[in-house]
């Protein structure tokens, strides 16, 4: 158990536990990704946001969120009146897991020892962070978050008590609303994303 952390340091402290996460071995992940796409934002954010792991766009920017899933995660988050500069966002896992077809690296999901490896980084921003609500977008969030699976549908909409004393929500990640095919369910789902963002935001304000 880490002790606690004078709110002074934080930032120091931070920057040192982020170092340390750019040569992480603690799965295997790392051999094959670019580098480590640790969380960023303010360090006093009362909202941390938990996303699944680096895409192909995140693993060479090495910056959470900035490819195409993020740009849709922007959108909602503008829309909801929710300021993402004000956030704190971070990943599940912070090394991306693909699998290389020709020229193209397609995304694989984190399995669960992946995620439990990674934990122990998000564990770190959380105690730094001391958010007062974390929302997790996805399953493998979720489960990072949580320390178990859940399942989205049953576990969206209602807060969940965590450990560190925060608030948990739990929705969906932006990568599903763009692989839905139906145009009709797509706005439907989005519009509910975005609908839970402002709902989270107002908690925060
Ligand atoms: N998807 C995620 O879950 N996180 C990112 O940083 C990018 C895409």
């Amino acid at each position: 158990q880490t002790p606690p952390v004078q709110r002074g340091n934080v930032a120091p402290v931070w920057a040192a536990i982020r170092e340390e996460a750019m040569v992480c071995t603690r799965c295997p992940l790392y051999q094959d990704a670019t580098q480590t796409v640790f969380g960023e934002g303010p360090l006093d954010a009362p909202l941390l946001f938990i996303g699944e792991q680096p895409g192909d766009q995140e693993d060479l920017a090495g910056r959470p969120f900035v490819g195409p899933a993020g740009q849709l995660f922007d959108q909602a988050l503008e829309q909801a009146g929710v300021d993402r500069a004000a956030a704190y966002v971070t990943n599940a896992v912070k090394h991306f897991k693909f699998e290389r077809r020709g020229k193209r690296r397609l995304h694989q999901s984190p399995d669960a020892g992946e995620i439990q490896a990674c934990r122990w980084w998000l564990g770190q921003e959380i105690d730094l962070v001391r958010p007062r609500l974390i929302v997790a977008l996805g399953a493998s969030a979720a489960r990072a978050m949580l320390g178990k699976a859940v399942t989205i549908s049953r576990s969206r909409g209602a807060a969940i008590p965590l450990e560190s004393g925060a608030e948990g929500w739990v929705t969906v990640h932006p990568s599903y609303l763009l692989r839905l095919p139906d145009e009709g369910r797509r706005a439907e789902e989005r519009a509910r994303f975005v609908d839970e963002l402002r709902r989270i935001g107002q908690r925060v304000a």
